[in-house]
This record gives C-alpha cells, structure tokens and sequence, in this order.
C-alpha cells in the first residue's frame, strides 16, 4: 500500500518534467524541470497539509500585492531575507577580478536622481555631518576619471525618501562623477541603522520566525563607467551592532568603512563648506575591466 502511494507521487513529478520536455528554449527547459523537481521534493519533504499549502499560495499572494513599480518590492524583500539575494550575488561574482565587493541591490533604488558636484551635500533633513571620499580605479591602479556614483541612504528616521513621502525626493540621493585623477567626495550625514519594512507579509515571516529586521548603517552605492564592469555595493559602518545579524546577509568585511571625528577648522572643512566638527570616512573602489 504504502510502496503504492510512494509510487503514485513520484510518477506526477516524473509527468511534469516530461511534460516540459519539449521547451524550445534550452536555458528555459533547465530552469523549469528543475524548478518542478526542487518544489516537488520540498513538498515531498515537508508534507505540507491543504489548509498549510493554502497558507503558502496566500502568503506568495499577498506578497504580489505588496509590489508596486517604484518604491515598495515585497518580492525583493523576500528573496533578500530569506538570503537567495546574496546567493544569486555569491554565484554571479565567483572569480576574483581584483574589484570591490558587491552586495545586494535592495528594493530602494530610484534612477534619474540629482547629478551633483564633486563634494555637494546630498543631505536635507539633519544629522551628524559627514565627508565620504576616495578614489576609483582599475585593478592595476589606474585613476578611473568620469565614473559615475550613483548614491542613496536613508536619514536619520531609517526612511528614503520615495519611501518617506515628508522627505524631499532628491534627499540622500544623487549622481556624483570622478575627476581625472578618479577622485569623488560626497558630503552627507553618517547613515544610521534602519528596520526594513515589517508592515507585509516578510514582517509577518520574520516575526513568526524570531528574527530582528535591522540592516546595519550603509551607503548604497551603484557605479558605472566606460569599459568597466558595474559595481553595486554598499559602505557599511564599522562598529554597527547589526554587522553580524544583517536581516539580508549583506555584509562583507571588506565593505565596512570608519568614520572619524574631525573637528571645525579641520583642513578639509572650508574646503566642503563644513562650518563645525564632521565624521570623515576614506574609501577607495576598484572597477573590474569589462
Ligand atoms: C536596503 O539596503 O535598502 C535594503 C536591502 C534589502 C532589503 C531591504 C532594504
Ligand atoms: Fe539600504
């Protein structure tokens, strides 16, 4: 009997594959008969009851209607929880090309945001001041002049704006480009540790499942230039308490950056308009030819 039912399940998985068997698209025939084999021995394993498998279907559900075009992608969120995000990342960037880290995109990102100056102050709504700048260059060390870095962070409330509609659209956002030498600078304010939103069904998830949904403090950063690969990255602060407990598992040890209290008549303060005591942190990146 039981030999029976054992037999019965595995021949609809054995249906399925055969099914797809004619895919015209090669990549996509790959893609789709493992997709039925993994979800079909992930059932087989955990023997979900109707009632669980309807739980399932409704959570995926509401997860669909937590996705709009520009600032809310609770199907982002998820894949970054549940760490297939930094997989994906992990598998995509295996050989060592000599470049920056990446880490995950994340759902916040708005294109088309200001172009600024070398050193313009990206920050509308308060918080401690800060000066981030360094260098981009090739791996052998050439200055990469023209490159563009395209920047968000939240402020100090733990919203972006877009998300937050009280901050102005273009706050902590923007477009700064290298000079010839490959240097950048943005003036800003030091990002803080936020909570991604909790409000749909991965806060649901991540309260059943006993976890915080703290990122550390960062500094997303996307940057593009001519003949070189684009790098997607963050700064993350060193010392952050949620380092080790990213709710994304995003943080890598060579993305984490220092901060450092300089006072007012500092050198660099008059030359970005710093009028008292700011926070410095240095940060070189390295784009991998393309
Ligand atoms: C972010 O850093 O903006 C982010 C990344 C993944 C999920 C949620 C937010
Ligand atoms: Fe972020």
């Amino acid at each position: 009997m039981e030999t029976n039912h054992t037999a019965a399940e595995a021949a609809i998985t054995d249906q399925v594959i055969e099914r797809l068997a004619n895919t015209p698209d090669p990549r996509l025939k790959t893609l789709m008969q493992a997709l039925v084999r993994h979800l079909h021995a992930y059932v087989r394993e955990v023997e979900p009851t109707e009632e669980e498998w309807f739980a399932a279907i409704q959570f995926l559900t509401d997860t669909g209607k937590m996705c709009d075009g520009m600032v809310r992608q609770e199907f982002i969120l998820l894949s970054d929880t549940l760490g297939v995000s930094m997989l994906v990342d992990a598998i995509n960037h295996r050989q060592a090309t000599g470049a920056t880290d990446t880490t995950v995109f994340g759902p916040f990102y708005i294109a088309g945001m200001p172009e600024r100056e070398c050193g313009e102050n990206m920050a509308e709504t308060p918080g401690r001041p800060a000066l981030v700048h360094g260098h981009v260059r090739s791996p052998d060390g050439t200055p990469v002049a023209g490159a563009v870095l395209d920047i968000w962070q939240t402020a100090d409330n733990g919203m972006y704006s877009g998300q937050d509609t009280a901050q102005p659209a273009g706050n902590l956002r923007g477009r700064y480009r290298t000079d010839a030498d490959g240097y950048y600078a943005i003036r800003t304010i030091v990002p803080v540790s936020y909570p991604i939103p909790t409000d749909g069904p991965v806060g649901r998830m991540l309260n059943a499942t006993d976890r915080h949904p703290w990122r550390p403090a960062h500094l997303h950063f996307m940057i593009d230039a001519p003949a070189h690969r684009k790098l997607v990255t963050h700064l993350f602060n060193q010392g952050d308490p949620y380092l080790d407990s990213d709710a994304v598992f995003g943080v890598k040890p060579s993305l984490q950056v220092a901060y450092e209290e300089r006072p007012a008549g500092h050198a660099l303060a008059s030359r970005f308009g710093f009028d008292g005591p700011f926070q410095e942190a240095r940060y070189d990146f390295v784009l991998a030819p393309r």
